[in-house]
Order: C-alpha cells, then structure tokens, then sequence
C-alpha cells in the first residue's frame, strides 16, 4: 500500500521502519526537506519527500508532528492523494511544555483530533497517539498472543477507520474501537488509556474510566 508520513521523528521515524519492512510503499517528509531523511531512507528504504509530496497518491497518510505545527501544514495537502484516504492522527495537546494555548481546544471544547481536523480540512482517525515511539518497534506480537498491546482507534469514517484498524493489527497490536472524533478525549493526555500498555480488555476499561476534565497540567 502507497501510505504518505508527514513527520519523520520518534514516531513517525519508527512507522516508517515498521512499515517499510511489512513492505509497504512509505514516503517520508519532514519540515527541513529530504535531503535531510537520507539516513533513514537508506535504513528503511523508504522515499524521503516534501511535505506536499508525500500524500500523492497514497491510501494512508499519517500525520506525525508537533499540534502546533499543524497551521503550518500546506492548504489543498490531501487533495492528490487516493480517493478514500485515511489520515491518522497521532498527535497530542502539550500546552505548557510545547504547543501553547489553543482557545478551541480549551475555551470552545474541541477534542484535539477535531481541532487539527480542521486545520486540515479533512477527516482523521486517531490513534498512536497513547503508544510509546519505542514500543512500535519493541512491542508487536502475533494475533492471539496472551501479552498483546491494545490501541484505542478513534474516527467519523468508519471505512477510514477499519482500515487504520487492519494496519495496526498487521504491524502487531489488537484495536479498540475507541467511537467518533467526538468521543476522541478519551483517549487525550492525562486519560487511563494514554501510555496504558493493556490488552483490549484493560483498554476498553481505561475508556470507560476517562473523564473529560482537563487538569491545570493540561491546560495553556
Ligand atoms: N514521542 C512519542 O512517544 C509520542 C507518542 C505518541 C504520540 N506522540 C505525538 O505524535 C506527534 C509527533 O511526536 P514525535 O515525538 O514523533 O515528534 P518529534 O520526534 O518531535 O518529531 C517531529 C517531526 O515533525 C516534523 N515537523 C515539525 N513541523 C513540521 C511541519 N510544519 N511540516 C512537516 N514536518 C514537521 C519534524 O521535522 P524536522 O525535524 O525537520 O523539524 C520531525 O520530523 C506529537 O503530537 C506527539 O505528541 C508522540
């Protein structure tokens, strides 16, 4: 499968070698341009890319950047991709530490995925973003195997999402369905979900125990 990594570093350095030895076709891009992803170009065999490059075409595009980078992103970005594109979300709200403070996540009560869907203007499906970068690589496991991690998946469209769901499990991890973008706090920063290294059980359960508050450590 064609898929498209915007973001090149803990996260999407490793989905990028997972995905690349499961023999998908992967680009890469980064903000500072391909002539600076020839290393793991070389290691992975994947295309390093433009920003704008890196969607052509593709079935997936994972979006693995900074939230507040996300403005930055170019306008019209999922326009050349493949009809039915599934955009992953993998990211995270870090208002103190990183991101600043965004009003419409904290003041208007948007979910994270919501407001970066419509920095974008399209569709995401969330997920990764509660899973460790190191555990991508560490931590697959066949089907059925008793310590297998689980991963909260959350998206409107639901073709987008099983199809996010199919890729996840082929790379070694089980999936919950985690409801729509709405319900996608659940799984935020600060959740029992987030780094919670669980089977599905103890994932679905973690969801169900979220509550919607965001504590002052989470707040700009
Ligand atoms: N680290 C984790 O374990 C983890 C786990 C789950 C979720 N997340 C979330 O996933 C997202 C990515 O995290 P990360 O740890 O992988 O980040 P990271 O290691 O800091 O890497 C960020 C990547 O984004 C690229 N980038 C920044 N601005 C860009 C722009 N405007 N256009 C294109 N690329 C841009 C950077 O490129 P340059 O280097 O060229 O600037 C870099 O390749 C964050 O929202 C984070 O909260 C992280």
């Amino acid at each position: 499968m064609k898929i498209g990594i915007i973001g090149a570093g803990n996260i999407g350095g490793n989905l990028t070698r997972r995905l690349t030895a499961l023999g998908h076709d992967v680009s890469v891009a980064n903000s500072r341009g391909p002539q600076t992803l020839s290393a793991l170009a070389e290691e992975t065999g994947a295309t390093p890319v433009t920003v704008r490059e890196a969607p052509r075409g593709a079935e997936i595009v994972v979006i693995t950047i900074p939230l507040k980078a996300v403005p930055d992103l170019p306008s019209g970005l999922l326009d050349e991709a493949a009809d039915g594109v599934a955009v992953i979300d993998t990211g995270n709200y870090y208002p103190r530490q990183r991101d600043g403070r965004i009003a419409a996540i904290e003041d208007d009560g948007l979910t994270e995925s919501r407001w970066t869907e419509r920095q974008i203007g399209h569709p995401v499906v969330k997920a990764f973003n509660g899973t460790y970068a190191q555990d991508i690589l560490d931590r697959p496991l066949p089907a059925g195997a008793p310590d297998r991690m689980a991963l909260p998946v959350a998206g409107d469209d639901e073709a987008a999402k099983r199809k996010v769901r199919d890729l996840i499990e082929a790379l070694g991890f089980d999936t919950v369905d985690a409801g729509g973008i709405d319900d996608s706090w659940r799984q935020q920063p600060d959740t029992p979900v987030y780094g919670l290294r669980g089977g599905v059980d103890a994932v679905t359960r973690a969801l169900a125990e979220a509550s919607p508050e965001r504590t002052p450590e989470f707040s700009g």
